[in-house]
């Protein structure tokens, strides 16, 4: 996809502290101090929520010397599925893989700025990744379930984080799970056949169980219906909308009628900007950015 360069747009050049040299730490920090956020760049809107359970702020990330986010602040609200939208490159992978540690994985990725679950910082030296990503846990494009069964796939999770002491309670999260993903019924009769036997639909609902499983307080989806078919998709919004009872989801999305049918709140993104964040009828009806408008009216992206 087409993005139109910031600078041509907007006349602005990158901000002091980022375009040269390898960046050191707390360097970003210095350069925000230095050269605020240009008045165009800073976000449109109202990043908190009243009940937040993720809190971020200020947060940066560099890929070696690519600055790919720029003092991002947002929150996540409790059952609140909020969708992050942009144009292709504008970082919305990145943040949402900071929101559990995914960018650790990433050889020269470095995440500054804090972000909060439930309070705690994530990034904090004490912080185990292992039972975060149980709390805060994804879902891919591509459906990725394990080389295992059906069941396997489900009752991984909860058995290396000791959620069940027998396998009857094994049994009933790996059941309660499908059920919750709208995947019991198609499955129950199959369980001990291969995940990756499934159509990417059923697969998709398959790493959603998954992720379930573990009872998250968050599920991160990364476009996670860009695989799928209308039928298969309109199933996974619609189990969305019900997961939002029991979990807070954030989703990127390439579909503006997806972030409209599913999202409380969407996030605008470009080139590394937080650029306006709102109730997502507002932000579809009424833009208050002109870069937003632009996306929204199919300008550019
Ligand atoms: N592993 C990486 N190493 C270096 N640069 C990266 C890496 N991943 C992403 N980037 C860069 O960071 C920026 C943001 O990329 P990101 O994948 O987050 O965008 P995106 O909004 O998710 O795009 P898309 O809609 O195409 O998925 C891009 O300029 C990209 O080239
Ligand atoms: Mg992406």
């Amino acid at each position: 996809m087409n993005s139109i360069p910031y600078e041509a747009e907007t006349g602005m050049v990158e901000r002091e502290g980022m375009a040269a040299g390898a960046a050191q730490p707390g360097e970003a920090e210095a350069g925000r101090d230095a050269s605020p956020k240009a008045e165009d760049r800073r976000t449109v809107g109202d990043y908190t929520h009243p009940s937040a359970v993720m809190e971020c702020r200020e947060v940066n990330v560099h890929y070696g010397d690519k600055h790919a986010i720029h003092d991002v602040s947002l929150d996540v609200g409790a059952n609140e599925v909020i969708a992050m939208i942009g144009p292709s490159g504008c970082g919305k992978s990145t943040f949402l893989r900071c929101l559990n540690r995914m960018n650790d994985t990433i050889d020269g990725c470095r995440v500054s700025g804090s972000i909060r679950l439930d309070g705690q910082d994530i990034y904090d030296r004490k912080t185990d990744v292992v039972p975060l990503r149980a709390r805060v846990g994804m879902v891919f494009q591509k459906p990725n379930p394990f080389p295992k069964s059906i069941y396997e796939n489900v009752a991984y999770g909860p058995r290396i984080h000791g959620l069940a002491r027998s396998k009857a309670e094994l049994d009933e999260v790996v059941q309660t799970s499908l059920e919750k993903a709208g995947l019991w019924a198609e499955v129950k009769d199959r369980l001990d056949q291969p995940g990756t036997g499934l159509s990417g639909g059923q697969q998709q609902r398959l790493c959603i169980a998954r992720a379930i499983a573990v009872s998250p307080e968050v599920i991160l989806m990364d476009e996670p219906c860009s695989a799928l078919d209308p039928i298969a998709t309109a199933r996974i919004e619609e189990l969305i909308d019900e997961l939002r009872g029991n979990y807070s989801i954030a989703i990127v999305t390439h579909s503006m009628q997806q972030a409209a049918r599913v999202s409380q709140r969407t996030a605008y993104f470009h080139l590394g900007d937080l650029i306006e964040v709102g109730e997502t009828a507002d932000i579809f009806t009424n833009p208050r950015h002109r870069l937003t408008e632009d996306y929204i009216t199919g300008r550019f992206g």
